[in-house]
């Protein structure tokens, strides 16, 4: 690659109600100084990005920028001694889309603390299916776990079944052995999440309001929440005396209102789960473990479409309204 050659990107530039985004010709001159050049060979489309796309929650503050949260692909120069040519590397995290450009681009500059090679067990395109949200419902997993969730316990609710950490939290509880309830507003989706393992499926209505008393019925020994407000809220309501429910998002509020009752007379744990800054040392050991237990065909089957970066803006507004399914996996490439 030299300073000449140009490659695709999408940029953003500030606008008003929303940034305005384009596919452009940049080179590597118009990249910020990181010391590892990246080819990017995928990225994926998620919440977090859709919401860059839209201007939302004020994640970026600098125009023009290139957003991606993710990043798969190989290292073509890197000044850092860890990497080099040729390495095959992932990036999630580390507000890189928000802050910093990120992978809806060619080429990507980054910092080298914040790379993972890609597990043995997955190629560029298996790891960017996964993504951030993969890596999050990977760490929700492990925060059941640390609290002794084990299959034997119960049920394990997963809400926004639908959604990119709904369906890979579904597909990893599943091949661990734990019995999952799906929770969807999209009826039509059932079959697609017992395809992914998903022992029953449940309404998001049945969710969706304050619970009528701080403790109701006790159904799930563990709870993986990418909802949020009065689900959560539900959801607590509903744990085993000693469960664990995982907080990874949002998607339907940011208000939580709870009574303390569930965490006093049933002892459960509210474990927040943050992918953006999860430790660097520990990132190699849990893609493993992810390229370990997910088959291709898990993966293939959690897709939901292959895009270029002249549809996102599209596919950016359909995910905020709630109309894909699992994930989308985007090729920088094709423009
Ligand atoms: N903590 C972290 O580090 C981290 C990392 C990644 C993502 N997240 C957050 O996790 C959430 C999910 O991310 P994602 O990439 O999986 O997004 P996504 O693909 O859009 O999935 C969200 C799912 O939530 C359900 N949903 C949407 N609107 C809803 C509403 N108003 N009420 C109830 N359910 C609703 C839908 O599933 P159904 O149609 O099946 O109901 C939807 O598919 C987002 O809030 C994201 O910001 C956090």
């Amino acid at each position: 690659m030299t300073s000449t050659d140009t490659f695709n990107a999408l940029l953003l530039q500030k606008g008003d109600p929303r940034p305005s985004a384009e596919v452009v010709a940049l080179n590597t001159v118009d990249l910020s100084a990181g010391e590892v050049l990246v080819a990017v060979e995928h990225s994926g489309l998620n919440y977090k990005d859709a919401m860059v796309i839209n201007g939302l929650g004020r994640l970026v503050r600098e125009y023009p920028h290139v957003p991606g949260i993710d990043l798969a692909g190989t290292v073509s120069e890197s000044r850092d001694a860890r990497y080099g040519p040729g390495d095959r590397i992932l990036l999630t995290g580390w507000h890189v889309g928000e802050r910093h450009w990120g992978g809806y681009a060619e080429y990507a500059s980054v910092n080298g603390d914040w790379l993972t090679p890609i597990p043995a067990t997955l190629d560029a395109r298996g790891a960017m299916i996964v993504g951030t949200a993969g890596f999050t419902a990977m760490l929700a997993v492990e925060a059941l776990e640390q609290g002794a969730i084990t299959p034997e316990r119960g049920p394990i609710l997963v809400t926004g079944a639908s959604g990119g950490v709904g369906n890979l939290a579904t597909a990893l509880l599943s091949a661990l052995g734990y019995a999952v309830t799906a929770v969807t507003g999209r009826p039509d989706n059932a079959g697609h999440l017992e395809a992914l393992g998903a022992r029953s499926i449940m309404s998001r209505a049945e969710l969706a309001a304050r619970p009528s008393r701080p403790l109701l019925s006790e159904r799930w020994a563990g709870v993986i929440d990418s909802v949020g407000g009065d689900t959560l809220a539900h959801a607590l309501a509903e744990t085993q005396t000693r469960g664990v429910v995982a907080s990874c998002g949002l998607a339907g509020g940011t208000e939580l209102t709870t009574t303390v009752i569930p965490f006093l007379l049933r002892g459960i744990r509210l474990q927040g789960i943050d992918s953006v800054q999860y430790p660097a040392n520990d990132r190699e050991r849990v893609w493993q473990r992810i390229g370990n237990l997910l088959t291709t065909e898990v993966l293939e089957r959690c897709l939901a479409e292959e895009v270029g970066l002249s549809q996102l803006s599209q596919r950016a507004d359909a995910l905020l309204a709630g109309q894909v399914r699992g994930r989308v996996l985007v090729t920088p490439k094709d423009g």
